[in-house]
């Protein structure tokens, strides 16, 4: 098993008298890795949008689906995976790996406790590579010039630029459909970008009171509509059908049933640089 340096920091102190997303996140999905803090504010979410659980497993059966079509139907060799979460089931050189075991995966986020649990995330297939950056995607720039990034990545070579569940965390003032197009500059056409978004516009009460509470304990961010979104992270891209639609939308396996939309609340899409 060829493992990756697992980092390029030493690992910052984790500050877990604060919230964290992804640590809540993984709270709404059922894991261990959260504290007090955590538990608390996710608790508030919940209060007032109790299918916050709902709308986290919708969003990971998401990507899961995104990432077997890239890795499978698109001929996608290499990944890199911005906000990536803390370990859990499906990741995604997981799932790449079990349709192209040679599959490369680059993860970045700018949690520590991501960072403390990376090892999770490094246990590559033989044939393939995996590593881990910390870093902020509000920085785009130093993301493409890491040299684990560098050494991974072949940007000769088409990329799936994955930023799930992540761009609502960033606020119009920090311009995330420029962050989203200096990453896509870099990136070679026949690339392509999986992102998912959270939104108000099915249920603007449960979801809306949830984003109130996330910026009350400093969670910046913002819900946007399937077209704010879409032009933000899509525009100049060619969308592979269905476009943008909730995530329980794209491409689902089986017959249902699906939840409601307000309950998903999270849209996603799939599209090739051309
Ligand atoms: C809701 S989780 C999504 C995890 C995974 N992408 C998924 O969809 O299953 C959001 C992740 O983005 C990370 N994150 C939030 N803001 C970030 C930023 N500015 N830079 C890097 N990571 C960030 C959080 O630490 C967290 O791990």
């Amino acid at each position: 098993m060829e493992d990756s340096p697992v980092a390029e920091a030493p690992t910052p102190e984790i500050d877990v008298s604060r919230p964290h997303t992804a640590r809540m996140y993984d709270y709404y999905l059922g894991g261990k890795n959260h504290f007090a803090a955590d538990r608390e504010l996710a608790d508030k979410v919940l209060a007032s949008m109790p299918s916050a659980r709902t709308a986290a497993r919708e969003n990971r059966a998401f990507m899961g689906r995104a990432v077997r079509f890239l890795a499978g139907e698109a001929g996608i060799r290499q990944f890199l995976d911005i906000g990536t979460g803390l370990p859990t089931a499906g990741n995604v050189h997981e799932v790449a790996q079990a349709v192209v075991p040679s599959a490369r995966v680059v993860y970045a986020d700018n949690d520590p406790l991501v960072l403390a649990h990376a090892r999770a995330l490094l246990t590559s297939s033989p044939e393939g590579r995996t590593a881990y950056v910390q870093a902020d995607l509000r920085d785009p720039g130093s993301i493409l010039a890491s040299p684990v990034v560098r050494e991974l990545i072949d940007f000769d070579e088409p990329v799936a630029l994955l930023l799930v569940a992540i761009l609502h965390f960033i606020p119009d003032e920090a311009r995330p459909g420029m962050i989203v197009a200096t990453l896509l500059d870099a990136l070679p056409a026949g690339s392509y970008l999986v992102a998912s978004h959270g939104t108000t516009e099915h249920d603007p009460v449960g979801p809306g009171a949830g984003q109130v509470a996330y910026r009350s304990s400093g969670v910046t961010g913002s819900a946007r509509n399937a077209d704010v979104f879409a032009g933000l992270a899509f525009s100049g891209l060619d969308l592979v059908p269905p476009g943008v639609v909730l995530v329980s939308e794209w491409r689902p396996e089986g017959p249902g049933p699906r939840p409601s939309p307000a309950e998903v609340s999270v849209y996603g899409g799939v599209a090739r640089k051309p």
